[in-house]
């Protein structure tokens, strides 16, 4: 597929120009402490949306530090977060993605989500599977609850928005948190952990991730058994349907 392709050597220049900034970047303070940008973060979603527009100049995008405005009516929409895990990037210097999906009349058709640092590259084509750099990823055998391992933010539980289900999350085996959802999703994907809850993620975060969930077999939805669509900002929950039912139903 000619523009998937184009996508994956798109994300793969743009991982050459994060890699060549990583060591000297500035940033500041968007509406408060913990939510930064640095110039890197912008100089990628430029880089991106411009090469999008040469080559697609009817295409719609939507991305995190500039084109925050969804077109309701376009028939060919990208979703794309130049960086996410912008706080890794900036204290760790790795555990940041480069997260790109493709959407035609509000269907998904691709989803890329690159690991810049790892190169791991994770991509889903509606229909034709999920790969892990090349390899083609299995549909997931529901563990049981009690087995599994939890993704999920340590914000979200001191603020309470996981109040209602905290006696579900208390019997899993573990919580993990790695500061970058589109990956984290995509560790669900791969079998690394079994359930991901976010009380707020922009489509930005998760749409790229989301694809590749859903062709391993995992289900999308809110807290309130709503399938997810990737176009809204919303409450994320990325698990099999067995573990869905048993913490949110
Ligand atoms: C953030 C990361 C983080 C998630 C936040 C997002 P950003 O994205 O994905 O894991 O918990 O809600 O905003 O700001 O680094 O692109
Ligand atoms: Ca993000
Ligand atoms: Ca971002």
């Amino acid at each position: 597929m000619d523009k998937f392709n184009f996508a994956v050597n798109l994300v793969r220049e743009a991982q050459l120009i994060i890699k060549d900034k990583k060591d000297k970047f500035t940033y500041h303070k968007k509406t408060n402490n913990s939510d930064l940008v640095t110039d890197v973060d912008i100089l990628v979603e430029d880089f991106i949306s411009r090469k999008i527009k040469e080559r697609y100049n009817k295409d719609s995008i939507l991305g995190e530090e500039r084109n925050k405005s969804f077109n309701e009516d376009s028939f060919n929409q990208w979703i794309l977060d130049p960086i996410d895990g912008t706080l890794n990037f900036i204290h760790q210097g790795e555990n940041f993605a480069i997260s790109l999906a493709y959407y035609e009349k509000k269907k998904p058709i691709f989803g890329i989500v690159l690991d810049v640092i790892s190169d791991d590259l994770y991509y889903a084509i509606k229909g034709e599977g999920a790969f892990y750099n090349d390899n083609k990823l299995e549909i997931q055998t529901s563990k049981p609850l009690v087995d599994s391992i939890v993704i999920t933010s340590h914000r979200w539980i001191m603020d309470g928005c996981l109040e209602k289900f905290l006696d579900k999350i208390k019997s899993v085996r573990h919580l993990r948190y790695y500061g970058v959802a589109s990956l984290e999703i995509c560790y669900i994907a791969r079998g690394l952990a079994d359930l991901y809850i976010s009380a707020k993620l922009f489509p930005w975060d998760y749409a790229a991730a989301m694809i590749i969930a859903k062709e391993v077999g995992l289900v999308a939805k809110n807290f309130k058994n709503k399938n997810l669509d990737g176009f809204i900002e919303s409450e994320v929950v990325i698990t099999s349907e067995e573990i869905y039912e048993e913490v949110f139903n």
